[in-house]
């Protein structure tokens, strides 16, 4: 069954721990932090200290994703602060090796993010070494932007050499995710989706987990 992630990216930034309260209580699987530091995206939301802050208030794991410049110097101290799983983007890291060690080092679970814009191939010399694939379907920076169909290639390329090569890293699909196109996601080889404004917006949010959950 597909795990759900709500994003609280599109939960009210003055009330995060009574979000993060809710998440578990409308039965999603993980809770997705979208971290972003206005360099390596043109937005910045929190950091280490809300993720620490976040721990106290929740048992689900902490899928925390880094939008940000050189990773490798803050991955340690994202772990420290409560994270389950640290995602980020290769791109944006001059030792994706490295950053990786450490994450696993820490007992957290690693993962490498293709950006809408990146091809597939970025990720490639990584597949063995990590725990999740995050594949982009919109242009990370922003929640509320709609999906990009074509992005689920990289999911099927993925799924694919996950396949071939017995590897057991799960495939997250992340932006623009709703029960609309959650079969979609199933189909191409998604285990875990990103869900914000689909959750956080609708009006019932726990229907709208539960429909995902397929
Ligand atoms: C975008 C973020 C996403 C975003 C998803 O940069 O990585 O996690 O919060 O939000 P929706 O589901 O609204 O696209
Ligand atoms: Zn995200």
């Amino acid at each position: 069954m597909i795990k759900v992630a709500p994003s609280i990216l599109s939960a009210d930034f003055g009330k995060m721990a009574e979000a993060v309260e809710k998440v578990k209580l409308w039965g999603a699987d993980w809770v997705h932090c979208d971290v972003m530091d206005g360099v390596y995206v043109p937005n910045i939301t929190f950091g280490m200290p809300m993720v620490k802050a976040l721990r106290g208030y929740t048992d689900l794991p902490l899928d925390v994703h880094l939008m940000i410049t050189r990773p490798e110097k803050y991955v340690g101290q994202f772990c420290d602060a409560g994270a389950d799983l640290v995602t980020f983007h290769p791109e944006a890291s001059e030792d994706v090796e490295g950053a990786l060690e450490t994450i696993k080092s820490k007992g957290v679970k690693c993962g490498l993010v293709v950006n809408a814009d990146q091809p597939f191939s970025i990720v490639e010399p990584y597949l063995d070494k990590i725990d999740l694939l995050l594949i982009m379907t919109v242009q990370a920076g922003f929640g509320g932007q709609s999906f990009k169909e074509d992005c689920l290639d990289k999911v099927r390329a993925g799924e694919a050499l996950r396949v071939k090569n017995g590897w057991s890293y799960d495939i997250e699909i992340d932006g623009g995710v709703s029960p609309a196109n959650i079969q979609k996601c199933k189909d191409a080889g998604a285990t875990v989706v990103v869900a914000g404004s689909s959750v956080f917006k609708a009006a019932d949010p726990t229907a709208a987990v539960k429909a995902m959950q397929i």
